[in-house]
């Protein structure tokens, strides 16, 4: 396990951290593994992977209300994880951060809860372009449920979120703004603190979907005063099957539960039940306890690095990278070329090749990219292409992986220009 990162400490680090995650010694088709799809999921350390099984060998029991040893154990690894999470974003209190099964189910219960209480005929809700599916059809059929009007905010032509329109778009109107803080297509960084002071104005509220950025760069939900905020555990080195809802308390404890069972109740008649307070008015159920505790280990892996430290080299990767992709002919990037503006992930065609054949190929030599809509088909659409290759990188990622990348992508081409 590598020791407290010293500022811009990772490149001369990486080769350290690559040793703690396993899956990074593999290979591939006979070659090293080179993966560059981390925006569909990240790899996970060992020290997540040994905390999950520890919990299995050595203390695996129910949560809440346990008086045994090992009940208490499990119970107090599962709360520690929640309060660890709260520090991470800077919520008020752990109180504020419910455990769901992921982003999408975060976002579902948003929208299944405070969205059918709140959102009436002829109501607004705003979301852009740019959103994952997760973060639009909760939204869409919503609107089309309660007859209200769903509005979409464009991109400008540098790939950015169109501001201008969506001060246009916001009215008295407004009930909510669901927005992500990075594309996982576009690597778009959307200045959410301003979409929120906006939004607020308007007496609407604001969901963030922080899936993307959460481990490229500082959440802080104070800060930022959004309402709500998602994010998934499995991209941020978290085990799949744990995601995040935060909520602002006041907020939450007007919400009312999103699924009924064990564990959300204070008392039931045949007659009626009442509901706990959050969180656990939301977590219905035998939680996900080995999930909750392997991403608050996640959580001290990236505290461990610094979000800003991981920023600073992932800037510095994805730059480089960008730099010799653009040097490809009939290349297109989806997304902004100025580095303050976008994150890690590269979106991009090149005319006359379909994606699909490049990733197949690139697959036999041991590389991993993403080839699809990405769960995004409406930005998609707007950008005139059926699918996009898309390459993700992360801290534990290389010059020298890149530039590996690049020679095989440029091999890849010139076999497949043959034909054209
Ligand atoms: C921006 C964004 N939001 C939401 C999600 C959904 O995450 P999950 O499938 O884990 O719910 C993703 C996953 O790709 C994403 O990139």
């Amino acid at each position: 396990m590598i020791k407290t990162m010293e500022k811009t400490d990772i490149k001369s680090s990486v080769n350290e951290i690559r040793k703690d995650f396993p899956i990074l010694n593999r290979k591939v088709n006979g070659r090293p593994l080179v993966y560059f799809d981390n925006a569909a999921t990240s790899q996970k350390p060992s020290s997540v992977i040994n905390e999950m099984r520890r919990y299995f060998e050595e203390y695996n029991a129910n949560v809440h209300r346990v008086g045994h040893a090992l009940g208490q154990e499990a119970s107090l690894a599962y709360e520690q994880a929640r309060e660890k999470i709260a520090l991470f974003m800077n919520a008020k209190s752990s109180k504020e951060i419910i455990f769901t099964a992921n982003a999408t189910e975060s976002v579902n219960l948003v929208a299944w809860t405070w969205g059918r209480d709140n959102i009436k005929e002829n109501d607004e809700i705003i979301v852009s372009i740019m959103e994952h599916h997760s973060n639009f059809i909760c939204w869409q059929q919503l609107a089309k449920e309660k007859k209200a009007i769903l509005k979409i905010v464009d991109i400008t032509d540098s790939y950015e979120l169109d501001m201008q329109q969506f001060e246009q778009m916001l009215s008295d109107k407004t009930k909510l703004v669901a927005i992500t803080s990075m594309s996982n297509v576009l690597g778009t960084i959307n200045p959410v603190k301003k979409i929120a002071e906006l939004t607020h104005k308007y007496g609407a509220k604001i969901l963030v979907d922080a899936s993307q950025s959460v481990v490229q760069m500082k959440t802080d939900v104070q800060d930022f005063d959004c309402d709500w905020l998602v994010f998934t555990g499995h991209k941020i080195c978290g085990p799949t099957g744990i995601g995040v809802l935060y909520g602002k308390y006041d907020i939450l404890k007007e919400m009312p539960p999103f699924m009924m069972g064990g564990g959300m109740i204070t008392t039931v008649s045949i007659a009626d039940s009442e509901w706990e307070m959050p969180p656990q008015r939301f977590e219905a159920g035998t939680p996900r306890i080995s999930e909750a505790i392997g991403l608050g280990i996640a959580i001290d892996y990236i505290n461990n690095l610094g979000v800003d430290n991981i920023r600073a080299y992932e800037e510095e990767l994805t730059s480089y990278m960008i730099k010799q992709l653009l040097e490809i002919e009939g290349l297109t990037i989806y997304g902004p070329l100025d580095m303050e503006k976008r994150g890690a992930t590269i979106a991009f065609s090149i005319k006359g090749i379909h994606p699909h054949d490049l990733g197949t190929l690139l697959d036999e030599l041991g590389i991993a990219i993403r080839i699809g809509h990405h769960c995004a088909m409406p930005l998609h659409q707007r950008l005139a292409v059926d699918k996009t290759m898309r390459a993700s990188l992360y801290f534990y990622n290389t010059f020298e992986e890149i530039d590996y990348f690049i020679q095989s992508l440029k091999k890849s081409v010139k076999i497949f220009q043959k034909f054209l």
